[in-house]
This record gives structure tokens, C-alpha cells and sequence, in this order.
């Protein structure tokens, strides 16, 4: 497949480190220091749904493609406010698609998951045109009382249509369970058979565990899809990484021994938005006119399970 079209939706509301300082024990210059993170987009009086509508509807716009010639739309998602149905039909029926949609869970790996299925899809033979969409609230999952997470977290929505091409060079996924380093457990309704205590619980996270993992995962993938693919790291254009630490992000830098301009950045401005931070990215480098044909892209990303993946893809 190819990606012919982007978009993206943001929270209005900006949350700055100052800001959160006044409600935690934290300060503007541990934030930066720690993480790159200046300031991020959290949903005040928005519905994420709505979002993740308006980023599908300029992503479509952005491809010049009419929402009823959609064989498919896939929308990654952790939590949001349904639990059924599927965001993705909520998505499908705002834009007037008339296709099956599903909704999947990678954490933080969504895009890239949902792109590797796409993919397939479209090898399968029966579907064409694909509309990606991720969309994240992950500041309904953490608890607003511990400095350890929730400085770190934005909401935000993204999206990328696709449709037939050869651009997808290789892709390279994996999961491997550690599910109590980073989990949140939500609140399910009383059933009067449950001999097992309430498991509503907001969001832990050890996060030097998960930033070993990070680190570890994502230069192996990215090794795994330029061997796939034939490629060396002086061959990509750009390496798009999952926005969750900047000094994550550093390590594989200087691990693929490439220069800064190959690595954009907005962590500083948006934080960790989850599944939305890669196409979020993606699609700001696209807007800056910052993507020539013929391009090659590194995308990586890793998050909660652990999972992971990387893909290579051409412009
Ligand atoms: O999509 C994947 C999602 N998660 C991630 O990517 C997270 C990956 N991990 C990380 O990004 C980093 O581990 C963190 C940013 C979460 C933490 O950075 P760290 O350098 O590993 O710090 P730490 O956990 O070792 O904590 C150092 C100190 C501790 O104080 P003491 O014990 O040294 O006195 C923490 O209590 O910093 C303290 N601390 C804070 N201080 C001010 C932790 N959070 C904060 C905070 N403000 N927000």
C-alpha cells in the first residue's frame, strides 16, 4: 500500500509544565530535563470521537478521496468513553463510509499494527482504500495525584488513508508480556456472581522498566525492517519515533548514528499521545511540505504489554 493523505486533531486546551506544578510535586525543570515534554494537549470539553472524526475527515481530504469509496477503516484506541461500539463505527458513520470497521489495542504501537493489517488486507486482494485512525485520551487513565505518569501523557487524534501502491517496504512486530510494568485496569459494572474485588485502578507504570524496553525494542525492530528491506540507516529520510522521551529517542539516534534533522520532534509540544504520536508526527512533517517522493521512513514505536514494531516505508 501506499499513504496518500494525513491528518490531525488536537485537545484546544493546553496544559504547560508550569501549570502542573500548581497541582503536583513537580516542576517545569525536572519535566524538560526528564523527558523533553514542555507542554501537552489534554480534552477539557471535547469528545475524543470527535476528533478522531475531524483528523479522518482532513486525512481524507488531504488524499482527495471520498469517505464512500472506504473498503475498510481501522481505528487504534486504548480507552475511550464507549466501551461498545467500536470508535471506528462511530468514526464511519460521521463520515458517510459505508464499510466494516474494527477497532484495535496496541497501545502505543497502534499505527504501525494497523498499518502491517492494512497491508495484509490489501494482499488479500479484497480490500483497496484504508482509513487508519488513532485516537487517545490517555488523561482519563492516569491518576491526576502521581507525578510519576501523568506529566507525561497528551490526548490527540491522527489518521492516514491508504490505498493500493509497493510502499510498504517491511514492517517487524512483537509483543512480549510484561503487562504489569504499564497497565491501568477499568471499573466493569456489579455482577452479583463476581466472587473477585473491584480491579478498577488508574494507570501504573515503572518507568524504567519500560524505558529499558524502549530502548532495547525499537533498535531492534528498526535493525529488522532495514535488513528486510536491504536498507542501511545513511539510506532514510527521516526516522519518525514514538514520541514518549526524548532521551529515549536520543539513544537511537546515536545508536543509528544519523543526524538530528532526521529526526523530527514534537514531544516538547504534544507529550506522549499514545497510538496518535507517530501519525500525529507523520503528519506534521507532511503539512511542512517536509516529504519528498520517493522518501524513505523509518516509523517506530513501543508501549504498554510490552509490544513493539517498526515499519519502513517509502513515500
Ligand atoms: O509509551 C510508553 C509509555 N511510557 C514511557 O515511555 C515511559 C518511559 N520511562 C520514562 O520516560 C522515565 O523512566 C520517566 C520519565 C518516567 C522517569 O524518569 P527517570 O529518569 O527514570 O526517573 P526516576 O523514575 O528514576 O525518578 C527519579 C526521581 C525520583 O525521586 P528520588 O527517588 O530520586 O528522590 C522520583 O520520585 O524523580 C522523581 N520524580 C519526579 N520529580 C519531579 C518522578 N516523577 C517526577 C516528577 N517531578 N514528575
Amino acid at each position: 500500500m501506499k499513504i496518500i493523505g494525513t491528518g490531525r486533531s488536537h485537545p484546544s486546551l493546553v496544559v504547560n509544565n508550569e501549570m502542573l506544578s500548581q497541582i503536583l510535586d513537580t516542576s517545569d525543570e525536572w519535566i524538560t530535563s526528564r523527558t523533553g515534554i514542555k507542554e501537552r494537549r489534554i480534552i477539557s470539553s471535547e469528545n475524543l470521537h470527535d476528533l478522531a472524526i475531524d483528523a479522518a475527515k482532513k486525512a481524507l481530504s488531504d488524499a482527495n478521496m471520498d469517505a464512500k469509496d472506504l473498503d475498510y477503516i481501522i481505528c487504534a484506541n486504548v480507552v475511550n468513553e464507549f466501551v461498545s461500539p467500536a470508535m471506528s463505527c462511530l468514526i464511519q458513520g460521521a463520515i458517510g463510509a459505508n464499510c466494516p470497521c474494527f477497532d484495535l489495542n496496541g497501545a502505543c504501537v497502534g499505527f504501525i499494527y494497523a498499518l502491517e493489517i492494512a497491508e495484509s488486507f490489501y494482499r488479500s486482494g479484497k480490500y483497496k482504500n484504508i482509513l487508519i485512525v488513532c485516537a487517545e485520551e490517555p488523561s482519563r487513565m492516569v491518576n491526576w495525584h502521581d507525578r510519576t505518569a501523568s506529566v507525561l501523557f497528551g490526548d490527540g487524534a491522527a489518521a492516514a488513508v491508504l490505498t493500493e501502491g509497493d510502499n510498504i517496504k517491511a514492517t517487524k512486530m512483537s509483543a512480549s508480556c510484561s503487562w504489569d510494568r504499564l497497565y491501568q485496569k477499568h471499573e466493569l459494572q456489579y455482577s452479583p456472581y463476581n466472587t473477585k474485588p473491584d480491579s478498577n485502578q488508574p494507570l501504573v507504570m515503572h518507568g524504567q522498566d519500560v524505558f529499558m524496553f524502549a530502548t532495547r525494542a525499537a533498535i531492534r525492530d528498526i535493525n529488522a525492517v532495514m535488513k528486510a528491506s536491504g536498507h542501511k540507516p545513511e539510506d532514510v529520510d527521516h526516522f519518525l519515533i514514538h514520541q514518549a522521551n526524548l532521551r529515549i529517542i536520543n539513544n537511537i539516534k546515536e545508536y543509528v548514528k544519523q543526524p538530528d534533522e532526521k529526526f523530527p520532534l514534537n514531544i516538547h509540544k504534544y507529550g506522549n499521545t499514545s497510538s496518535a504520536s507517530v501519525p500525529i508526527l507523520l503528519d506534521e512533517v507532511n503539512k511542512e511540505g517536509k516529504l519528498k517522493r520517493g522518501d524513505l521512513i523509518v516509523l517506530s514505536a513501543f508501549g504498554a504489554g510490552f509490544v513493539s514494531g517498526a515499519c519502513i516505508l517509502e513515500w
